[in-house]
């Protein structure tokens, strides 16, 4: 068993549309993923959030099953449109004691909340009436929004994260069209992606101005990203690789670390990437206390300066062709996961140690990584081999990461439960399991209580 700094932080993660149900009680009103969800076709089976896991309803029972685990962090992320159902104006008080409950039964275990104010569940009013994230006074509105959040439960809150991984908002909802609000478009991603960042900065502004000193919090952002190998050693495909990180993460994180886009981004796209002004340059600088990373694959990159649009296109994980000329591929001996995203740890390490280098070795969260896989039951157990060398292999990696200087200070595994995969749907119909509670409740062998053991195992 390999060990981890004794103060390495241990946990789990989730969000709100996919496991709290409820969709219409409470005083919430609906998101724009209850609206794509119930339109046609829009997601497997046409499954949607209204129930989900019914967390909202049973939320005692789940924070008793993730004591029982042993968790000390838990990363949940609130549904705006249960705090303001129009996105703007009044607060539903409902929703408000929703949250707070369980941020107190968290902490009658001792279990630390990671809170997400936003994980894609944009207010639908703010879509239909304001134009969602394509309208620069988004950032005022995600502001009040998160204002509220630190004042009803900063005092027991200390780690926000403002954002998850608004590259997805970007190109798979604005660009490819597969998440919502189910947009496809060539210009879009890239103004939705710049209000994204402006009301990131306005949010950790407001809680650096008025509440930091008092509530003692830290707060950051989080971006995706996956790791680009070169497809070979050529100067073409090594800098393609580059290229592809640059727009898939530098995109969102040199805004932070350096003030603007990347200089691959601005060059290629010119005036279709907008600029920040003077103000938000200096809001943007230096806005993310700690580097929130979802990270879950890796592919290979290759130069493609012309040609069709040939990528591999793994779930829309290449960001725009055209405008990148990069095509992706994977090797086909690789294994895969049931999602169809390669397992290689190798390239959560490479990741890890290409973000120290380039951000001068910020304080670093890994606040998802996971699987999927079709687990049977053997016996009653659940036989997820799979998944233990899975979560094996990519802690390894992250542990050599540490040994090699990476910053690396805690690991969030996704997901807590069985869940709503988005477009995907349920994942049980598929047969897929992540870490679920039936699996914690009932199987003694399974890699839920192998997590167990690694988090005990480091001191905990
Ligand atoms: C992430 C996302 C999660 C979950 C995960 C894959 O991109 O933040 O909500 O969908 O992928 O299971």
């Amino acid at each position: 068993m390999i060990h981890f700094p004794k103060d390495f932080i241990w946990g789990s993660a989730t969000s709100s549309y996919q496991i709290e149900g409820a969709a219409s009680e409470g005083g919430r009103a609906w998101s724009i993923w209850d609206a794509f969800a119930h339109t046609p076709d829009r997601t497997a089976n046409n499954e949607h959030g209204d129930m989900a896991c019914d967390h909202y309803h049973r939320y005692k029972e789940d924070v008793k099953l993730m004591a029982d685990l042993g968790l000390k962090a838990y990363r949940f992320s609130i549904s705006w449109s249960r705090i303001q159902p129009d996105g703007q104006g009044a607060v539903n008080e409902e929703g408000i004691q929703f949250y707070s409950d369980l941020i107190d039964e968290l902490l009658k275990y001792n279990i630390t909340p990671w809170v997400t104010l936003y994980h894609w569940d944009l207010p639908l009013a703010l879509h239909t009436e304001k134009d969602g994230w394509l309208n620069p006074e988004i950032a005022d509105y995600f502001g009040t929004y998160a204002d509220i959040c630190f004042s009803r439960f900063g005092d027991r809150v200390k780690n926000w994260i403002t954002l998850n991984e608004p590259w997805v908002v970007s190109i798979l909802g604005y660009a490819d069209g597969v998440f919502a609000p189910g947009r496809k478009s060539k210009d879009e991603p890239y103004l939705v992606a710049h209000q994204l960042l402006r009301s990131h900065g306005k949010a950790v502004k407001i809680y650096r101005e008025k509440y930091e000193k008092t509530q003692q919090g830290t707060i950051g952002i989080t971006n995706n990203c996956d790791w680009r190998e070169p497809l070979t050693d050529t100067p073409e495909d090594v800098a393609a690789a580059q290229k592809a990180l640059e727009f898939f993460l530098g995109w969102f994180a040199d805004p932070i670390y350096f003030g603007d886009y990347p200089k691959s981004m601005r060059d290629k796209l010119g005036d279709r990437l907008p600029k920040f002004s003077e103000e938000d340059k200096e809001m943007l600088l230096g806005s993310s206390d700690f580097f929130g990373l979802n990270h879950y694959t890796t592919l290979y990159a290759a130069d493609a300066p012309s040609g069709p649009a040939a990528e591999n296109n793994v779930y829309g994980n290449g960001g725009i062709f055209e405008d990148q000329r990069v095509a992706l591929s994977a090797d086909p001996e690789w294994k895969t996961t049931a999602m169809q995203w390669p397992v290689a740890p190798w390239g959560c390490q490479k990741l890890l140690e290409w973000i120290k280098d380039r951000y001068q070795n910020p304080p670093l969260y890994i606040t998802e990584n996971g699987c999927a896989y079709n687990d049977e039951i053997v016996n009653g157990e659940i036989k997820d081999t799979e998944r233990l060398d899975f979560l094996n292999g990519y802690l390894s990696a992250c542990h050599k990461a540490i040994g090699n200087g990476v910053n690396l200070k805690g690991y969030f595994v996704w997901s807590f439960m069985d869940n709503f995969e988005w477009a995907l749907g349920y994942s049980k119909r598929f047969g897929i399991h992540y870490m679920d509670y039936e699996t914690l409740e009932r199987t003694p062998k399974n890699s839920a209580l192998w997590f167990k053991e690694v988090i005990k195992e480091n001191g905990f």
